[in-house]
């Protein structure tokens, strides 16, 4: 597979039944990769999450890519173009999903409230060299509630597109995702957050909502306001305050 990766000048999709990680296939291989390199899986056995966590990962029936690019700006803009990445995959979904799949801050789709799909961002690189990341998305498509029963394994509320489409082109989905975000990525790199911010508020799936966000062990309420250029969420204080953060896991208040 190592070669097939070197075989043309464009960039190359492999695909491979089964794989441990997606993500990790393309760590273990970043020498040989090019900017717009993709993976794809139809099962993964050690699929993973962010925070440690680990993504289930049945097969033939989900989506399981990962996308290599090298960021001359290096790691700090990592944060911004994971940002994107959601936007993008929101917008392609968007093309054939009934209802609306929005984006949750920092790195989560939603649909109907519930998650549906995850990004996982991995990078090297120091401060001040180009970064190679990893970017790692993976999208419950036909993991839907009349076949396959994750719930007992999954510990959250989630969501599948299969409930919302009645016939889907994993392919097609796959290409346009890919097609989608190499554009997107090299816009980023030019401009920055800049040109997504009004698509961000467009899909975003907690604006003007009561929110907590949970830093550590620290909670912190408001009303979610989006987010800045740099990528932070911002949060409303009862006070009008309008302040940015750039960590932590957001929920709605209420829950
Ligand atoms: C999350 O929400 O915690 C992120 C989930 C990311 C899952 C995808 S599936 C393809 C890629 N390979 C992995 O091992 N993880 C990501």
């Amino acid at each position: 597979a190592q070669a097939i990766m070197q075989h043309t000048q464009g960039s190359n999709i492999i695909v491979e039944p089964v794989i441990d990680s997606t993500n990790q296939y393309m760590l273990e291989r970043i020498p040989s990769l090019k900017s717009g390199d993709a993976c794809l899986a139809e099962y993964q056995s050690a699929g993973r999450g962010r925070r440690g966590r680990q993504w289930i990962s049945p097969f033939g029936c989900n989506l399981y890519l990962s996308m290599y690019w090298k960021l001359d700006q290096g790691p700090a803009a990592a944060v911004g173009l994971s940002l994107v990445v959601g936007i993008i995959i929101a917008e392609t979904l968007n093309k054939i999903s009934k209802s609306k799949v929005k984006v949750k801050w920092p790195n989560d789709l939603y649909l109907n409230d519930k998650k549906l799909a995850g990004i996982l961002v991995e990078l090297t690189g120091k401060t001040g060299d180009a970064a190679h990341i990893i970017i790692g998305i993976g999208i419950n498509i036909g993991m839907g509630k009349n076949n396959i029963n994750k719930d007992k394994e999954i510990n959250q509320e989630w969501s599948s597109l299969a409930d919302e489409v009645d016939y889907i082109e994993r392919n097609e989905l796959s290409a346009n995702i890919i097609n989608a975000l190499k554009d997107a990525l090299v816009l980023f790199e030019k401009e920055g957050l800049l040109p997504f911010l009004s698509r961000w508020f467009e899909l975003d799936n907690f604006l003007g909502r009561d929110v907590k966000l949970l830093i550590g062990e620290k909670i912190i309420t408001g009303i979610e306001m989006g987010i800045n250029q740099q990528g932070a969420l911002l949060l409303r204080q009862n006070n009008g305050e309008v302040i940015p953060y750039i960590g932590g896991e957001i929920s709605l208040r209420s829950n």
